[in-house]
């Protein structure tokens, strides 16, 4: 990183949930340059082998990292993180920002029981269960692992109305069951509202701003400079999206020019 320049954030995620802790981390940190990756080839993670994530995850984010001079790595995506930081933390220079399902401040406010909301490879990792054995507080623990309620979120994204009976349906496990939910995908916040509306009672929880907060300490004065103008707005995929002139026009309001594709190489 140059003296003038301002930094550059790397965030990454298998689809749009990362959208939701991008929007976070410009919110506090405006004026740093954005470049947004997303792997739609392997898209959903959640249901992916572990070595497969483990080997795309590391080959993407090296590529593009020296690509791009990045400054900071944000791996916008729980499913992932629960597995694959260790891996890029030994292998690059920079800092990498993880973002894991909130547990630990769920369980705190929590007086009945913790929803943990997640993908089927996020309830299931030993990372999530060793965070409940050490921050559940004494509180039980209901699993709910979704592949449909991430595809219901990348799908608002595109413009659809979401199906609260369908959305209803997919949440029966867990309902009048639990007073605090996680939301431990980093695509849920993106449909927060209409959960809220199948759990009225239910106070949802999610890392985005913790994350913001993590990124502006890591970066130190460069997190603190007060600059008025706006960073370089990047958005990269790795295969063509579905619907990509409906979420053109949702990243443009987000301050991205249009999506740009930038496949996995040596595949
Ligand atoms: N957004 C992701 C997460 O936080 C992954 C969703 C998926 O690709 O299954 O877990």
């Amino acid at each position: 990183m140059t003296e003038a320049a301002q930094p550059t954030v790397l965030v990454f995620d298998s689809g749009v949930g990362g959208l939701s802790v991008y929007q976070e981390v410009q919110a506090l940190l405006p004026s740093l340059n954005y470049i947004y990756l997303f792997d739609n080839e392997a898209y959903p993670y959640g249901e992916l082998p572990k070595q497969i994530l483990i080997d795309r995850v590391t080959r993407l984010i090296t590529q593009l990292v020296k690509e791009q001079g990045v400054d900071i790595v944000v791996i916008a995506c729980n499913t992932a993180s629960t597995i694959v930081l260790p891996y890029l933390r030994a292998i690059l220079d920079i800092p990498v920002v993880g973002v894991v399902p909130a547990i630990k401040p769920a369980s705190v406010i929590a007086s009945k029981a913790v929803g943990l909301i997640a993908t089927p490879a996020t309830v299931t990792r030993e990372y999530t269960h060793d965070l409940i054995r050490d921050f559940a507080n004494g509180k039980s623990v209901e699993l709910l692992g979704s592949t449909r309620l991430v595809d219901i979120a990348e799908e608002k994204l595109r413009g659809k109305t979401v199906d609260i009976d369908e959305l209803k349906q997919v949440l029966t496990p867990i309902l009048n069951k639990i007073d605090v939910a996680v939301l431990g995908c980093t695509h849920f916040p993106l449909i927060k509202e209409e959960i809220q509306m199948v759990l009225p009672e239910v106070t949802l929880v999610d890392s985005g701003k913790a994350i913001a907060r993590r990124v502006q300490e890591l970066l130190g004065e460069a997190g603190k400079k007060e600059e008025t103008q706006e960073g370089r707005r990047l958005i990269l995929s790795s295969a063509s999206p579905w619907e990509e002139d409906a979420l053109n026009r949702a990243v443009t309001k987000l301050g991205f020019s249009p999506i740009q594709q930038h496949p996995l190489q040596g595949v």
